[in-house]
């Protein structure tokens, strides 16, 4: 169908919106990946008619185009956790303002928490006492820049163009295209409050290193119980330890996985963390949807539209080291972990910007990693670059902003400060190499006709067939490094709102019971969530995740066989997860 008649070349043209590159189709083929139910929406669209005739695309062949956006005609409600209500809507204003790219004079660098200097420090400090004592029906004030997260996470917003046969669907910014964007945005409005607040409007906010290794405890900056940037509720036995990437427990924590004791030194841990970030950030960054999340518009045009229906499939920064850092961060106070430890209330706590600082950079790193790396394509996808959230400005305007304004930071005046990116070089190897692992395969291998569906509590084996080659053959003469790419995809993840959960994946695996780590080639990455603080019959995450797997298979050296034994192994919260299906795509 559409997929073998586009050119790549036309639908993955970088989008530097400065300089609009002509759309033109070229002799040869598309490669879509999928949405999760093997329906892509565009495809369709592009199916129908226009296809053939490139210049029915000088129109705008997109007439059934739905950004998602807040409808703010309908009213805000308050956030409901399990017996409490939360207020989390901004106070009201009745003129909104369309958000314009500032004249950038002076690029302005956000330095790395753990480098900053007394001098800065104490000026970051003023900023944030002066935020703090804001009255608290300011917009600026901390106590609602707070809000702000828990409105877009916590259905506090109807979204805007009511789906078609699902009405009154809520908008939710996590688990999808939207998160790495919708954090950017919010970060730019809390950094010129700061800075209209010390006068300095070219201040620039710090960010959390947590990639790098002198990084990987909390900052030192954010510890002091007297200072404005110190929020009581955190996991205090966290404070001065480094973080395990993987799970957001502490390092050298005695880990007890089916009875055996694991335990990494500091270097270790260290290594195993930069191999996280390997596996997101290079192996994982390669495809839009496997960096930003999956595609989610407004407007559900039938029941399987995959593409409509909130937290779609995060991004693997997302599920990963972001996920790890929030429950790091959290305090141990079950069952809703606040502040950081959930999403309703992680705003609440300074250290949150930091850490979406650095979530942010991993945005910006992505884009100038060497290779290729693939966008949204701004015709196919413009759904994406339309999506738009309001903000207050620091003259507390109401702002209405586009995602496509956001997309590179220098035009919008800031950058981060340049430090070393260590896991740049950090490619996990097959333990099977390795040797002085146990070899213990405990669960027996399940066929995929008899996995599903699938509760979660202990560990299991699924046997999954690989692709027909055929499917996947090059177009005569023409060859797109790109088509070999798989994917694996666990669909249907179902978890309760308010649980904490992680699980690993892990692919030909040879040991039950010390499953393959980060640092293994046999680790393809893991699902992890926090609780959402919401509280409604069916509170309920519906989602999935993909997870790129070609390189891995390669380094396995098992490329060609027809099927792959994927080990799920649930980490936290055992038994609160149950899965639909696993398949593998080719994309
Ligand atoms: Cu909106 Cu880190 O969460």
């Amino acid at each position: 169908m559409a997929s073998t008649l586009i050119s790549p070349s036309a639908l993955l043209i970088s989008p530097t919106l400065k300089k609009k590159q002509p759309f033109s189709f070229a002799s040869k083929r598309v490669v879509f990946c999928r949405a999760n139910n093997g329906f892509d929406r565009r495809d369709m669209l592009l199916g129908l008619g226009s296809l053939y005739g490139a210049t029915s695309l000088v129109g705008d062949p997109f007439a059934l185009a739905s950004p998602i956006a807040p409808d703010f005609s309908r009213p805000c409600s308050d956030a409901i956790l399990p017996g409490n209500h939360v207020p989390c809507c901004p106070p009201e204003s009745t003129k909104i303002i369309d958000f314009e790219l500032p004249e950038v004079r002076k690029i302005r660098h956000r330095p790395a928490a753990h480098l900053v200097d007394c001098d800065y420090l104490i000026k970051f400090e003023l900023a944030m006492e002066r935020m703090r004592a804001l009255p608290k029906d300011d917009p600026r004030s901390f106590f609602q820049q707070a809000r702000v997260h828990c409105a877009y996470c916590n259905e506090a917003y109807f979204q805007k163009e009511p789906p078609r046969d699902e009405p009154d669907q809520k908008l939710k910014v996590h688990f999808s295209w939207l998160f790495f964007p919708f954090h950017r945005m919010y970060l730019y409005f809390y950094e010129k409050i700061l800075g209209e607040l010390i006068g300095e409007p070219d201040f620039a906010m710090p960010f959390w290193n947590w990639d790098s290794p002198c990084g990987m405890t909390m900052p030192g900056i954010y510890l002091d119980p007297a200072s404005p940037l110190y929020d009581p509720n955190r996991n205090v036995e966290h404070q001065h330890v480094l973080v395990d990437l993987s799970d957001g427990k502490k390092s050298k924590t005695k880990s007890t996985e089916r009875g055996t004791t694991y335990e990494l030194s500091r270097t270790g841990q260290i290594k195993n963390n930069l191999n996280v970030m390997y596996n997101e950030m290079v192996s994982g960054s390669k495809k839009a949807t496997w960096f930003y999340g999956q595609k989610y518009r407004a407007g559900c045009n039938s029941k399987d539209d995959g593409q409509c229906k909130p937290e779609p499939g995060g991004g693997l920064v997302e599920n990963g080291s972001h996920i790890a850092i929030h429950k790091f961060v959290g305090a141990k106070k079950p069952p809703y972990n606040e502040d950081m430890g959930n999403f309703y209330s992680a705003g609440r706590d300074p250290l949150f910007y930091a850490h979406h600082g650095n979530v942010d950079r991993m945005w910006s790193i992505r884009k100038a990693l060497p290779g290729w790396r693939q966008e949204f394509h701004y015709r196919v996808d413009r759904d994406w670059y339309n999506s738009e959230f309001y903000f207050y400005d620091e003259k507390r305007n109401l702002v209405r902003a586009k995602v496509w304004q956001f997309l590179d930071t220098e035009r919008l005046g800031y950058a981060y400060q340049n430090v070393d990116i260590p896991w740049l070089r950090s490619r996990p190897t097959p333990r099977r190499l390795r040797g002085g692992q146990g070899k213990a395969k405990v669960a027996e291998t399940i066929d995929i006709r008899n996995a599903f569906p699938l509760v979660l509590d202990n560990l299991v084996r699924i046997k999954v067939p690989r692709p027909k080659r055929s499917m996947t053959k090059p177009v005569e003469g023409y060859k797109d490094e790109d088509e070999d790419e798989e994917v694996l995809v666990i669909q249907n993840i179902q978890v309760d709102r308010n649980a904490s959960v992680k699980f690993d994946v892990n692919i030909n695996d040879l040991d039950d019971e010390t499953p393959a780590r980060p640092e293994d080639s046999e680790f393809a990455g893991s699902f992890s969530t926090i609780p959402h603080g919401i509280d409604h019959p069916d509170s309920k995450i519906n989602t999935s995740l993909t997870l790129p797997i070609s390189e891995l298979l390669k380094d396995l050296g098992i490329e060609d066989e027809d099927y792959i034994e994927v080990s799920l192994v649930p980490k936290e919260g055992k038994g609160l997860v149950s899965i639909g299906n696993i398949k593998i795509d080719k994309c």
